[in-house]
């Protein structure tokens, strides 16, 4: 994918404040510190682009990005942080809720989990919530720079074998930090945004 044009257009607090074109979003979720914002920034070969946060729970803002001036990509903010109050996690919870609800462009999401775990409880209710509501996903296993080869085809199994009840039960691994898994990971999004152009 030819990256010609990558823009911050805006950060939301609310879903009222969409943006109300109708250029389609694809969206990237996971949990706090999983990599959501290197992983963009990697696949728009841009360093600085999106906010990596040094703290995590950093993203608490729906932020979105227009690229080639064709599509979206949404950066949303991380669930699963506990060492934030809970009416400051309620809040951004009900951000995410709304947004995944309400988003009529929305043609995707990528589920972000990290590599070097279990996929936790949280990102397979996502998961739940996405493929009941028709939601095409795609699951990216994060930070696979710090596993060795061996490790990576076994963490990738352990946690398809978690998914196998779901149609999107292939994880693809990826390093933000050597850019492993970005053509692969490229052609899905391409698949998607396709489907939605026809
Ligand atoms: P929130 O916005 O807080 O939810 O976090 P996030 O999911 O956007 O994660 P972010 O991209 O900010 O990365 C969190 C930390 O993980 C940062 O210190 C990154 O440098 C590091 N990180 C992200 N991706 C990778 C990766 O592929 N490999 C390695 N080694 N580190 C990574
Ligand atoms: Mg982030």
């Amino acid at each position: 994918m030819k990256i010609t044009s990558a823009e911050f257009i805006k950060s939301i607090a609310d879903t009222g404040q969409m943006p109300r074109d109708s250029f389609p979003q694809i969206a990237f979720a996971g949990r706090s510190n999983v990599g959501k914002s290197s992983l963009m920034n990697s696949l728009l070969n841009r360093k600085k682009l999106v906010q990596v946060s040094s703290t995590p729970g950093k993203t608490r803002l729906i932020n979105f990005f227009l690229i080639n001036n064709s599509f979206y990509f949404v950066d949303l903010p991380g669930y699963g942080y506990a060492k934030v109050s809970k009416q400051m996690y309620k809040s951004w919870q009900k951000l995410l809720e709304n947004y995944l609800q309400q988003s009529k462009k929305l043609t995707g999401i990528v589920v972000l989990i990290d590599l070097r775990h279990l996929i936790t409880e949280a990102d397979l209710q996502l998961i739940d919530w996405l493929e009941h509501n028709k939601l095409p996903v795609i699951i990216v296993g994060t930070k696979s720079d710090k596993l060795s080869k061996s490790k990576i085809i076994h963490h990738k199994k352990q946690n398809e074998f978690q998914l196998k009840k779901y149609n999107c039960c292939k994880i693809i691994p990826y390093s933000s930090v050597t850019g492993a898994g970005k053509s692969e990971l490229w052609s899905d999004l391409m698949l998607l945004l396709d489907k939605k152009k026809t």
